[in-house]
């Protein structure tokens, strides 16, 4: 089984082709970051445009690095939700028109769904039901997954996603978007206990997450020390900020699985390339006994190979689209 997967849903143009649900015979990402980099975050008008770019030859070129053609393949999987929506309408109606060309099945796919089949790609054996933390620059969910295309929202963010944190305290920091990355480095030259910061206090559903005050204390503390004059160490700050975020994500996700009974745990998104998130989460598994997965380092950030993957498993379970699927802003993937 051949699938074409796009994604299109914020700031990367991808496209990839997956053999067989698992095998990546190619994957083709065009990304924006250098020039969004100058505002700051994602101009969400200039993102379309780009999309709108580069789609097709990003395709072309998916196609011709796995040496298929459109007549190979056995369906087309587009990211349709959550994102900026001028975005994910390029992908769509681009997507739309490939399957319509072609006569092959489209296929909608969930980015953060996509963001979870990452594991498959990386870990033949690994197989549903077990416990994800999704953590990226949009959304940090505790989800269980039920199966290759049933999830269950066990925990999310109140406020900021882990990413949003990280990129807003980096940006405070001095350092350029997207600024989680480069928290990253920093964070290998400092003291994780040098600062004390605050771990979030979450009333009702004890598995939600919140990182609004973390950031607040992180950017309240740079500015308080700028006006005193005083200097703070980018280094020790970066590893206090990391540790703070690796231990809160690693708790909640613990906290729920053990409520659950969860003894198989996952780790996905865009965060789950930090260097002190993946160390945190191996240990606590290792602690319990759990088997821990996460993605290899090239496919925790948005590609087109998570979504052909996903797709894969979607097209098996039926589920498809016809010409009237739309591009969605905001959807739970409770609601999927
Ligand atoms: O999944 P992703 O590529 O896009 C969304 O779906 O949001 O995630 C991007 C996020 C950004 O916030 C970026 O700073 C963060 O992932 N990120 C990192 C690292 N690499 C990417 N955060 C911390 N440490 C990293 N090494
Ligand atoms: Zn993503």
């Amino acid at each position: 089984m051949l699938i074409l997967g796009i994604e299109s849903s914020c700031d990367e143009t991808a496209a990839s082709v997956i053999e067989d649900c698992r095998t990546i015979r190619s994957s083709v990402i065009s990304t924006q970051i250098e020039e969004h980099r100058k505002y700051g975050g994602v101009v969400p008008e200039i993102a379309s445009r780009r999309h709108c770019e580069n789609i097709l030859g990003v395709t072309r070129k998916a196609l011709a690095d796995a040496d298929t053609e459109l007549a190979d393949l056995d369906g087309i999987a587009v990211t349709y939700a959550p994102g900026l929506i001028g975005a994910l309408l390029v992908g769509v109606n681009f997507a739309k028109g490939l399957a319509l060309a072609s006569g092959k099945p489209l296929i909608p796919v969930h980015h953060i769904a996509g963001h979870i089949a990452t594991n498959y790609l990386s870990h033949p054996d690994l197989e549903p039901p077990y416990l994800c933390l999704v953590a990226s620059g949009g959304h940090s969910h505790i989800i269980e997954v039920l199966s290759y295309t049933k999830f269950r929202v066990v925990g999310r963010t109140r406020d900021d996603a882990a990413g949003e944190c990280f990129d807003k305290c980096a940006r405070a920091m001095g350092f350029p978007y997207p600024g989680g990355v480069h928290v990253d480095k920093a964070a290998q030259s400092g003291d994780p206990k040098a600062f004390r910061l605050p771990h979030p206090a979450v009333a009702g559903n004890e598995f939600d997450l919140s990182f609004s005050g973390l950031k607040t204390n992180v950017i309240n503390l740079l500015h308080h020390a700028e006006q005193k004059g005083e200097h703070i160490d980018r280094n020790d700050l970066s590893a206090s900020l990391q540790a703070t975020i690796a231990e809160i994500l690693t708790g909640k996700t613990m906290l729920a699985a053990e409520a659950l009974g969860y003894k198989k745990i996952a780790l996905a998104g865009g965060v789950s390339a930090n260097s002190g998130v993946r160390a945190a989460m191996a240990e606590a598994c290792e602690k319990r006994g759990y088997s821990f997965y996460m993605p290899e380092k090239s496919l925790c950030g948005d590609n087109g190979a998570m979504i052909g993957c996903q797709g894969s498993y979607n097209l098996i379970a039926g589920i498809t689209a016809d010409e009237s699927l739309n591009a969605v802003a905001t959807l739970s993937m409770d609601e999927i």
